[in-house]
């Protein structure tokens, strides 16, 4: 498959060393199609800032709707509308079919979920603003690198002293679109327990043991869920930690026990089998770091391991997928994505020792540390 990928791209190097100012256009547009035509919805929510509920109506339809239609089904005025929807077109996240008629493409309907959707608004609303404070933020801190939770761009954006999780807190429609962005960004990956042998290591874990499994600023539960439906049979609490909002808004689960906790406090579940943090390192700087693996450290046994699902970023060549969601960990809380070394260095600190390093998703690079108590 290499092979054919190679020569495909020396076809369209030889093409373009010679074309002119038309052709030129045309393998632009068809190469952008092209990788569009690969993406996944999160890949296209991740690359783009929009949001239109034309999307829906246009994925929704069996065929091309004309301009006239989508006036009448979205109640805008027609110039306006025709304007953006030839933009949109020109874009290639809508297919111009004839004069003021369009359609669906691959890209409209990933922009048609409703997650999606949530995660555009969250990336467009809310991180858009922490983004453009960017350049002076830094030019005023004298391009230091960023290490302050409460001193970062998303601060200065919105004016808070609150870390963002707070300023969430008091906010139901932003949290309820960062939740929604939270499942969407990994709707259409793996997930680790599809790999992860948890029940063949838990055998000896009986129930009187205690909890098996501890998802640490879990979210609502969307772990605890998938985990109780990939086994059923797992011996043992599974217990689900959040901020007390959060915890609150947890469907109630079968097996699965919510409770507020706020993981810079000592960890009240002693010597569970597994601990579990995804998605949460790298929401923090190294020193916050250290004081949540402090508090699980503290916590584990010999018997315990603590599972870290987050991205590990690879020492060169690093995808923008990834270098994106690192920089906006800068932004919001001055923390950052990291490598193989800089995770086990942290961990070492920690009194952790890391077992396994499993890398599950490409683009993302998105892993699995599996890390013990260090002997
Ligand atoms: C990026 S989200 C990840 C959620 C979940 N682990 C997942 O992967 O879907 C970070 C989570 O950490 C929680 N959180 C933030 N600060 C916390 C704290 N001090 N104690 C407990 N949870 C916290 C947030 O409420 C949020 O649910």
């Amino acid at each position: 498959m290499d092979h054919i990928l190679t020569l495909a791209t020396e076809e369209v190097k030889k093409i373009a060393a010679t074309a002119d100012e038309p052709l030129r256009r045309k393998m632009i547009d068809t190469l952008r199609d092209l990788l569009y035509m690969l993406e996944t919805p999160e890949e296209t929510m991740q690359r783009l800032i929009l949001n239109l509920g034309v999307f829906n109506i246009l994925s929704e339809s069996d065929g091309p709707l004309s301009l006239q239609d989508l006036t009448a089904r979205t109640g805008a005025d027609p110039v306006l509308l025709g304007r953006f929807l030839r933009h949109q077109a020109s874009l290639g996240y809508i297919k111009e079919t004839a004069k003021d008629e369009f359609t669906a493409n691959h890209t409209t309907r990933n922009l048609s979920v409703s997650n999606i959707q949530a995660g555009l608004i969250f990336c467009n609303d809310i991180l858009g603003p922490s983004f453009q404070a960017i350049p002076s933020f830094l030019a005023e801190r004298k391009y230091k690198n960023p290490t302050e939770l409460l001193d970062t761009p998303f601060h200065k954006a919105w004016k808070t002293v609150d870390s963002m999780y707070t300023w969430l807190d008091k906010r139901p429609r932003e949290t309820a679109v960062f939740n929604q962005f939270m499942h969407a960004q990994r709707s259409s990956v793996k997930n680790c327990f599809s790999f992860l042998a948890l029940y063949e290591e838990c055998r000896d874990w009986s129930s009187g043991r205690g909890a098996v499994f501890v998802d640490v600023g879990g979210g609502t539960g969307q772990q605890c869920k998938a985990l109780r439906e990939k086994f059923p049979d797992l011996p043992g609490k599974v217990v689900l930690q959040d901020l007390p909002t959060m915890v609150a808004k947890a469907e109630a689960l079968e097996g699965v026990e919510a409770m507020a906790y706020d993981f810079f406090t000592p960890q009240p579940i002693k010597g569970a089998k597994y601990y579990y943090l995804r998605a949460i390192l790298h929401d923090h700087a190294d020193d916050k770091c250290l004081e949540i693996l402090a508090n699980i450290a503290d916590a584990m046994t010999d018997e315990s391991t603590l599972l870290i699902d987050d991205i590990v970023v690879p020492n060169q060549n690093v995808s923008w997928y990834v270098t994106q969601t690192d920089l906006a960990m800068m932004v919001q809380f001055s923390a950052t994505d990291r490598t193989e070394e800089q995770w086990k260095e942290l961990l070492a600190k920690a009194g952790l020792e890391v077992q396994k390093v499993t890398t599950y998703t490409h683009a993302w690079q998105l892993s699995v540390i599996a890390a013990t108590k260090a002997k």
